[in-house]
């Protein structure tokens, strides 16, 4: 079995996974209660808790697929890109745990993880297909052409998709993360009330910046009834421009090739709905897992015992 560990940002996560991609376990302790006050993450305070719950995390996923130390063959973790002192955490705790069992550690690239999590049982899909990562620190487009093989087809200018959709919960004063509350508050509005703006962008990429903008300006001149009034009506709409922003990219690619979606966003029902055809990851592991992270290391050969002492971290690829 693969251990593998992620802790490139607010999620302190450990799973168990088979060679064969099964899940024995999947453990994820969020600390976004922890940096909701501060509307975001706070990098210094999640390398602290990382620190805390790194330990009984992992021990839970052995806990929760009924093995120790002795089944793990492999260890994985993320190594970027992400918060360096929170990557850290996780990246020295791999390193402790493989070299003192004197097993091979695969270092694993956080968004190869997200498109990773489309290849566990049940049901893994295959390449080559087109994936739309879309999470709160990125938003790509890839040409996925074998299991270690993706082409970046397009990425954003400015903010994430997922950045746009926390961001513009918080100017409706919504919680933190805002995305999954902003999709259900959308569910109750008219997403024809405003005419939101879909950036024209050449090529390929994307641009949320203007959008986020513009529900400012929409927002800015409401009283606090008036934006209780409109809230839904203007989560639905703004929800409704991200949305389109997305499918309008996936269509121009798409010509006949499988779609495939990952990462947080993809956990948002009207995306979903959007793209009937699509494979979506399972919403399990939309949001930051490691059992995706572990499932990556499948396809990596790792680095043996005890050479992977100074491996680094890395903020951005
Ligand atoms: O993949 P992820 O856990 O973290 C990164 O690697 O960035 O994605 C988190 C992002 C957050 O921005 C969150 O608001 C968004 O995914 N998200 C959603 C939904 N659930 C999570 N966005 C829209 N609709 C949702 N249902
Ligand atoms: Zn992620």
């Amino acid at each position: 079995m693969i251990l593998g560990i992620e802790t490139s940002c607010d999620e302190t996560a450990a799973a168990l996974v088979t060679n064969d991609g099964e899940i024995r376990s999947n453990v994820v302790s969020s600390q976004a209660d922890l940096h909701a006050r501060y509307g975001g993450v706070v990098p210094e305070v999640a390398s602290r808790r990382h620190l805390e719950l790194i330990a009984p995390v992992v021990r839970e996923a052995l806990a929760e697929a009924g093995a120790t130390l002795d089944d793990v063959d492999r260890v994985a973790v993320t190594q970027g890109p992400g918060l360096v002192g929170a990557l850290l955490v996780g990246l020295a705790a791999a390193k402790a745990i493989a070299w003192s069992r004197r097993l091979p550690l695969a270092p694993v690239d956080h968004l190869q993880g997200h498109v990773a999590s489309l290849y566990l049982e049940p049901g893994p899909l295959e390449p080559p297909f087109v994936c739309l990562l879309a999470s709160g620190g990125h938003t790509l487009l890839l040409d996925v052409r074998a299991h270690t093989d993706e082409r970046l087809l397009g990425t954003t200018l400015d903010d994430a998709a997922g950045e746009a959709f926390d961001k513009g919960a918080r100017l409706l004063g919504l919680g933190y993360p805002g995305g999954r509350e902003l999709d259900l508050l959308a569910r109750e509005g008219d997403p024809e009330a405003y005419d939101f703006p879909v950036a024209q962008v050449p090529g390929l990429d994307f641009s949320f910046s203007g959008l986020k903008t513009a529900l400012l300006y929409a927002v800015r001149p409401l009283s606090s009834d008036e934006l209780a009034a409109r809230r839904a009506d203007l989560a639905a709409s703004y929800q409704r421009a991200i949305v389109r922003a997305l499918l309008e990219r996936v269509r121009e690619v798409a010509d006949g090739r499988r779609i495939a979606v990952v990462g947080g966003v993809a956990a948002n029902s009207e995306l979903r709905a959007a793209l009937p055809d699509a494979v979506f990851a399972p919403l399990a592991l939309c949001t930051d897992n490691a059992a995706m992270i572990a499932s990556a290391a499948r396809f990596v050969s790792p680095v043996p015992y005890p050479g992977y002492l100074d491996l680094d971290a890395y903020a951005s690829r």
